[in-house]
Order: C-alpha cells, then sequence, then structure tokens
C-alpha cells in the first residue's frame, strides 16, 4: 500500500467544535499521505487511485493524546484511592525510579509503545522520565510505531526524594541538552519537548533555565496547572512573589508563545486570571477527565476554556488516568461536563458529542499543524472503526453509532490505523 489511495466506508469528521459531517458509504482521499478531502461520490480526478472499501465500517480522523506518562503505564489502575501528592510520593515517584534500569525501562516501554500502536491515538505528547537513556530508548521505540509524537524528558531538581531528583539545576539542565545532543536529527516522527514536571518539582533557577533553553532551541514545553488545591496552595508557598500559578510559569518564561504552544495539563481549578494567561500565551490545556475523576482533583471547567477562546484537546494522563484509549477519555469528559452541569453551575451547558470528538480530533490535532480532519490539507491521519459488535435492530446514521462507540468503547474495534498516510497498524482478526 503506497502513500496514496481511497478509503471507502462510513465517514465522519469535526468541521469544527459543532459541526460533525458524516457520508454513508462515502470517500476519503489521501495523496502522498495529505488528505485531498472526504466526498459522497468519488470525483473523476480520483477514480485511478486504489480503493480500499471498508464496507459497513466507519473511518474516522487519528485522535490526539495530548498528555500521557509512558512510564506510568505497566502500574495503571494501581493506588486510585489517593489524591495527587500522595499518588506521586507513594506510587509514581517510585515506580519512575526504576527507569533508571535498562533492562526495565526497554521492556516497560515495550508494553506502552506496543499498545499506543493499537489504540485510537495516531499523536502523542508524552513524558518520560528524568533519565536520558531510558528516554531516548523509549524515543526509538515511539519512532518505530510510525506514531507522531513529542516525547519530554522530565526535568525535577526538588521535591523528588532519594531516587527520582537531579543534583542541582545545573545538572539538570546539562542533562537536558545532552539529551538534546544526542537525539538531534535522529528521527521522524519523534520530536523533543522540555518537560519541567510542575512547580514544585523544579526549582526558579532549573525554571528560568528551561525558559531560556526554549527559546535558544526553538522547543516547546509542557507541564501541569492547577489540577489539584494542595498542590495550588503549595506553588503559591514555593513561588511566593507569583499572582497565581499560571503567573508563575509565565514569571521563568514557560508559559510559550503561539509559534511555541506549552501544553498545560488538567488546569482543573484554573479561574479567569489563569484563563487569560493561557489565552494570551497561545498556551494548550490538555483537558484529562478520567484522570481528574481518579484523583479526586475536581470536574475541570472546558466550557470556559472553550468560550475564552483557548486550544483545548483530551489527554488520557496515564497513569492517573487508568486507560490509554481515547473514546473512554471522551466518555469520561462528557459524563463529567454533565456533573460540572448539575452539580457546580447550571449556567454551565454540558458539552455536546460534537464538542468532545473535535477535542479528540481537531482540538487536539491543530497542536500538531494540520491534523485531526479529513479537509483537503490535512494530514492524513485515519481510524477505521469496526462497530459491528455493537448490534442494532435499525439502520443508524454514522453521526450515531459514533456516539454509540464513545459510549460502548469496548466494543468499537480498531481495524486499521493509519499516520500520514501510512498504515501502521492492522489488527488481525
Ligand atoms: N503533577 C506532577 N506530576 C504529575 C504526574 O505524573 N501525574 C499527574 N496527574 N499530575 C502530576
Ligand atoms: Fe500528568
Amino acid at each position: 500500500m503506497d502513500n496514496s489511495f481511497v478509503l471507502r466506508g462510513g465517514i465522519a469528521f469535526s468541521e469544527s467544535a459543532n459541526r460533525i459531517t458524516t457520508y454513508y458509504r462515502g470517500y476519503v482521499v489521501c495523496i502522498d499521505g495529505i488528505c485531498k478531502g472526504a466526498f459522497h461520490d468519488l470525483p473523476d480526478q480520483y477514480k485511478g487511485l486504489q480503493l480500499y472499501d471498508y464496507g459497513e465500517r466507519i473511518i474516522i480522523p487519528g485522535m490526539t493524546d495530548l498528555h500521557v506518562h509512558a512510564p506510568q503505564y505497566t502500574f495503571r489502575g494501581i493506588g486510585m484511592d489517593a489524591e495527587l501528592l500522595d499518588w506521586l510520593s507513594t506510587y509514581t515517584f517510585p515506580e519512575e525510579a526504576k527507569y533508571g534500569n535498562m533492562e526495565y525501562a526497554k521492556k516497560a516501554y515495550q508494553y506502552f509503545t506496543d499498545d499506543m500502536r493499537r489504540c485510537f491515538s495516531t499523536r502523542a505528547v508524552v513524558f518520560a522520565t528524568l533519565h536520558n537513556e531510558a528516554t531516548i530508548e523509549l524515543m526509538n521505540q515511539l519512532e518505530d510505531t510510525g506514531i507522531v509524537t513529542y516525547v519530554g524528558k522530565v526535568n525535577m531538581d526538588r521535591n523528588g526524594g532519594d531516587n527520582l531528583q537531579e543534583d542541582s539545576a545545573e545538572e539538570s539542565l546539562k542533562a537536558t541538552k545532552e539529551w538534546l545532543d544526542a537525539i538531534e536529527g535522529k528521527y521522524v516522527n519523534t520530536k523533543p519537548i522540555l518537560t519541567p514536571r510542575f512547580i514544585p518539582s523544579c526549582s526558579d533557577e532549573l525554571m528560568k533555565g528551561l525558559g531560556k533553553l526554549a527559546k535558544e532551541r526553538d522547543l516547546r514545553i509542557q507541564s501541569h496547572l492547577s489540577e489539584n488545591h494542595s498542590e495550588i496552595e503549595w506553588v503559591k508557598e514555593l513561588v511566593p512573589e507569583s499572582t497565581c500559578y499560571a503567573n508563575a510559569y509565565e514569571m521563568f518564561d514557560t508559559m510559550g508563545t503561539p509559534e511555541r504552544p506549552t501544553i498545560m495539563a488538567h488546569c482543573v481549578h484554573s479561574d479567569d486570571r489563569e484563563l487569560e494567561i493561557l489565552k494570551n500565551h497561545g498556551a494548550f490545556i490538555a483537558h484529562c477527565a478520567d484522570s481528574n475523576m481518579n484523583l479526586t482533583s475536581g470536574i475541570a471547567p472546558v466550557r470556559k476554556f472553550l468560550d475564552a477562546g483557548i486550544d483545548v484537546g483530551l489527554g488520557t494522563d496515564v497513569a492517573a488516568g487508568s486507560s490509554m484509549n481515547l473514546v473512554k477519555t471522551m466518555l469520561i469528559t462528557l459524563q463529567a461536563s454533565k456533573m460540572y452541569y448539575r452539580l457546580v453551575d447550571t449556567n454551565v451547558k454540558p458539552l455536546t458529542f460534537e464538542e468532545v470528538f473535535f477535542m479528540a480530533t481537531l482540538g487536539g490535532g491543530k497542536y500538531f499543524g494540520n491534523v485531526g480532519t479529513f479537509k483537503e490539507g490535512y494530514e492524513f491521519d485515519a481510524i477505521v472503526v469496526d462497530d459491528s459488535k455493537m448490534y442494532s435492530m435499525r439502520d443508524m446514521s454514522i453521526r450515531e453509532r459514533i456516539e454509540r462507540m464513545c459510549y460502548n468503547d469496548a466494543d468499537a474495534l480498531i481495524k486499521d490505523k493509519f499516520v500520514k498516510g501510512k498504515k501502521v497498524y492492522s489488527r488481525v482478526e
């Protein structure tokens, strides 16, 4: 199968946050890895291309996981009675410390990358650990999957305990530069991203150094923001001169620019001031509803993010989120927003299915450029879904079927997965 072809099936993709376009037994065209559009009837000029007819199956754009921790994959679902800071110190940091051992790292990252290959994500923005060698191993493995990612060696020079902390800001910055130099020019689909874990893990000096490095080397940054009340209080103590948590990142020049947008995970407790800072910098919010439920962090005001014109995508946040399946994350996003409306503020209408499908595809995809829909000029990322196991006593529209897919994620089987026009996964029947 080369990079130019036509797929036929039930097509669904977002036009905007409020509109999903569908075609029953429609066509979507890929030429040299770029989408030429979706059609009800195949235009004559594409009739010479190889056609793959998926019959009654559904074809949707690939999804973007805007926030996921690769080293946490193998302990997902453990310690879910804890809240953030206890969960980090009791379960997460001891686990991440093990990635100093390359035998362990290789094996554990293989579990992660194998499942990443098989899931709905065609793009992902990934935290590794603070270890250079293991991070490079993860990047090597991800490059082999064909999925497009940003991967970050984590920076932490304080509050990591004995086993998960770099010796000083200087050491952390030096290790970061060594990591960047080691992978320079090595990959096509795997890019580095600077990754200060969060303010409690990084001294002022380290944060400033990373802000400077991002500018010097034209790198993006990812981190966590306003996830949990105790965390927010702690940041106030650690950076007393900041006006809010987002301002602390801003002070250290780590909030990015529209050309180098920073991703902030969570923003569960961000108020209007914080949203304004995010908006002013062109930052993306990674909304992680599964994680926010599991760690009792709260319900993020996603409707406010969208109304403020901030770019929002979805993150699984494994292992605080217990699954890498973004379709499941979509469902929890919907359910959380309904409870926000019912229990927190009846003036804030629940998210619609259209909005959540948009965030999983085009909203998060925007972080990677022209990604996340079947409009002309977009990179061709697609998932072929077999929903025949869901059964139905009547014909359902494509729109009904993708909504059902979301509410019954275990029965939505991925048949094939394409990234930039290349088939990267095919399920063996
Ligand atoms: N804040 C700092 N580190 C982490 C992490 O690993 N997971 C989550 N959910 N929040 C964090
Ligand atoms: Fe996280």
